[in-house]
């Protein structure tokens, strides 16, 4: 096709694009000169479903309901959909809304077990598989993704993170938008997407969920933000408030936060939705008198939509009537709800085509178990146990975890269904049952039991096996919001379980399933092998039978650290070098008794613990091994509107092909402000065959290297840095560049 052609088509699109922009905010316009206030109060207020009750009819029929959560019967929702288009005043269509996480029916991976796969497409797959299913019932708006950074795994909704690194919840937060709104948002089959919680909700101090943060600013802007301003630049349609105070403000009532930074430094144009009742909870915090308070608070900190707080619907119209809130104020916000409905298509398609026939489809099956796959991390596969080979005849399957279908699909899971969830169990019986003695013995009931009754059968079990393939880990109800742990070990009698098994000299695999890090040195030196799978969803089964038996080789990688023990948190890769990084570490059993005070060497570490985790962010094994090259950079000086190229050769060096998630981390070694030892800038997961070299690079351009600096602006600076093309947070060799 002709230049002048391409031109003209592409000034074509732009104009099209910007018409249909101009066509929506001129629909809005002209909608909201016809709306009384109390239409447009109405509009601010969202509730919960209770079907067809008179109160909610009555709601929708007064124009006193914008949005309702948590109706997924699609005949209730067509229902309450044709009572507002056909009887109320305006006829303006509600959104429907539902907390689609990691899967509606077919459940993926937790996110944090997504994360694990560094798989942006595939997690953008998962989102939209996610997306089908759940449009098909009504469900317009889902409350994710999640992308608060979090580097504390006693916090319950570590689950629903991408882990503690800004840089991989941003790609994986943003894959996760694509995923749920497809390519354009007035699809039936696109729903939009929330960035969640905002902001700092992963910093809750002691791990303990709804607690309060401090946050300074620069780390504000540095660590927490970075993954919503990607979901913003990913076309996010709509921001929810979190439920924290952040020094002492609650980000329902923040206007730094929602005005400052998400309105007039982001421009952004979609809609904030407080948490539930995070606006009315502004009490209970102690910075609001009352409801009231809280209306007026929440409106001025520009928070568009109240979720089930009924500060907004009980008290906005006598707060305008007197004044503390202008109509102005209350006009933006229904233009951000009425744009969210707009983009949607609702005024145009309002009601959902019943389509139940995308549920469990075979290909979505199978995506979410490749997402299992990929996002099963091997931790220890000592004497290449695994995988497993013919010699293997006889199995013992044990552990709470090896036939657990609803705690497999792990925390915020309201429509999958654990029918449908296939089992460790019930996977190597389909698959290898008829080719293998299996012998399950599951040992404890579940992962809190105590008694240790069953054990006994277990190992009994495992002294007639040729090896043990042990399940543990957590119940999904210790995972997720509100449900966090002061203790992060096994629960109950699990690691008493694998010692006794240990006694029998079969070889264990050790199988974990958890909605976050636990501290499991101990079973890890025991076990021969181990897998830690997340909380898998329905496929977990299948997906870690592929792996134990070779059909599928691991390329998972650690989204999260892990510690040896929960006093060294928050432990996580990008740390400050500090003035006493540690050096000559003398551990708490080896100290002379005796030893004098300055005796052990003053640098930062615990006596009891190192200064090392059990395994690094973004640790990995592979059943075949990969060798890096050094780096190469195609220069050694950069300035501004420069770039330096990265390149590293991986060879494949073992006998089996594998992905590998070939990392690019960066080290300013001197800046204005002390600066991390590593940070991740880029990552690729590229496939090797057995023997085969590949050649990754990167582009390196001094905007990744800017950080936020102590006058509140963001710049790379002058001076010397590193750089690292490696598999882990831990490996590889720097090579120095320098920014002039
Ligand atoms: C919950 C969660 C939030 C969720 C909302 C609606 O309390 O904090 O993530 O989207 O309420 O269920």
């Amino acid at each position: 096709m002709k230049k002048t052609n391409v031109l003209i088509l592409f000034s074509l699109l732009l104009w099209g694009c910007s018409q249909s922009k101009n066509n929506v905010e001129a629909r809005i316009d002209d909608l909201l000169s016809k709306m009384t206030l109390k239409e447009k109060i109405g509009q601010m207020n969202q509730l919960t479903g209770t079907g067809l009750s008179t109160d909610m009819t009555d709601c929708i029929r007064s124009g006193e309901v914008g949005s309702i959560l948590n109706e997924v019967d699609v005949k209730t929702v067509n229902e309450l959909q044709r009572i507002a288009v056909e009887e109320s005043r305006l006829g303006i269509p509600l959104i429907f809304a539902r907390d689609v996480i990691h899967g509606y029916k077919t459940i993926f991976p937790i996110p944090l077990g997504q994360a694990a796969s560094w798989n942006k497409e595939l997690v953008e797959e998962g989102a939209r598989i996610a997306a089908k299913e759940a449009t098909s019932v009504g469900i317009r708006w889902t409350f994710a993704p999640m992308v608060d950074v979090t580097r504390d795994p006693r916090w319950g909704r570590i689950a629903e993170s991408c882990g503690e690194d800004p840089y991989l919840t941003s790609v994986m937060g943003a894959a996760m938008v694509k995923g749920f709104q497809g390519n354009d948002l007035s699809e039936p089959r696109s729903m939009g997407a929330c960035a969640k919680h905002f902001a700092g909700y992963g910093a809750a101090e002691s791990g303990k969920d709804y607690n309060t943060t401090w946050i300074p600013e620069i780390q504000l802007r540095e660590t927490f933000l970075p993954p919503f301003k990607a979901a913003l630049d990913a076309g996010v349609a709509s921001f929810m408030c979190s439920f924290n105070d952040i020094n002492g403000v609650p980000s329902s009532g923040n206007e730094f936060l929602n005005k400052q930074i998400l309105r007039n430094e982001w421009k952004y144009d979609g809609l904030l939705v407080s948490d539930w009742a995070s606006i009315q909870q502004m009490i209970s915090h102690g910075v609001c008198s009352d409801l009231k308070d809280a209306a007026k608070k929440a409106a001025n900190a520009c928070v568009d939509m109240d979720m089930m707080g009924f500060a907004y619907i009980s008290h906005l119209e006598e707060l305008v009537k007197s004044g503390e809130i202008s109509e102005k104020q209350i006009d933006e916000a229904v233009r951000n709800i009425l744009r969210m409905k707009f983009r949607l298509g609702l005024f145009d398609q309002p009601y959902t085509k019943e389509d139940t026939t995308v549920f469990y489809a075979t290909e979505s099956l199978e995506k979410a178990k490749q997402a299992a796959i990929e996002g099963t991390i091997l931790l220890k596969n000592d004497n290449n146990l695994l995988p497993l080979n013919d010699k293997i005849k006889s199995v013992a399957v044990i552990g709470p975890l090896s036939d657990a279908p609803s705690d497999q699909l792990g925390t915020w899971v309201f429509d999958g269904e654990p029918e449908r969830s296939i089992t460790p169990l019930q996977a190597i019986k389909d698959t290898y049952g008829s080719k293998l003695k299996i012998i399950a013995e599951k040992g404890l009931n579940y992962s809190r039991e105590i008694s240790e009754d069953g054990i006994k059968k277990s190992v009994e079990a495992a002294k007639k096996s040729d090896v043990v393939l042990l399940f543990v880990g957590e119940e999904a109800i210790l995972s997720g919001e509100a449900h966090c742990r002061a203790d992060i070990s096994l629960p109950g009698a699990q690691s008493k379980l694998l010692s006794e098994l240990k006694k029998t000299g079969k070889p264990v695999v050790l199988i974990v399933m958890a909605g976050r890090p636990l501290t499991i040195e101990k079973e890890v030196n025991q076990a021969d092998g181990v897998l830690y799978a997340f909380h898998g969803g329905t496929m977990a089964g299948p997906a870690l039978i592929d792996l134990i038996f070779g059909k599928a080789v691991p390329s998972g990688k650690l989204p999260i650290t892990i510690p040896r023990m929960v006093g060294q948190i928050p432990i996580y890769y990008s740390h400050k070098m500090t003035g006493r990084p540690a050096e000559n570490i003398c551990l708490i059993d080896n100290i002379p008794v005796g030893a004098p005070q300055t005796s052990l060497g003053n640098t930062s570490f615990h006596l009891d613990a190192g200064d090392s985790p059990l395994f690094p962010f973004g640790y990995g094994l592979s059943y075949t091994t990969f060798e890096y090259s050094k780096p190469t950079l195609s220069k050694n000086t950069i300035s501004e509107g420069d770039s330096i190229i990265v390149e590293c050769s991986i060879k494949n060096t073992g006998k089996l092909d594998g992905k590998e998630v070939v990392q690019l981390y960066v080290r300013d070694l001197v800046g204005s402000l002390a600066r991390p030892i590593r940070e991740l800038k880029g990552f690729e997961k590229i496939f090797i065959k057995a023997g085969e070299t590949k050649k990754v690079s990167f582009t390196l351009k001094p905007k990744y290297l800017a950080f936020w600096i102590a006058d509140m602006t963001k710049k790379a600076e002058p001076g010397k840095f590193e750089v690292w093309i490696s598999n882990d947070s831990q490996t590889g060799v720097p090579v120095k560049f320098e920014l002039k």
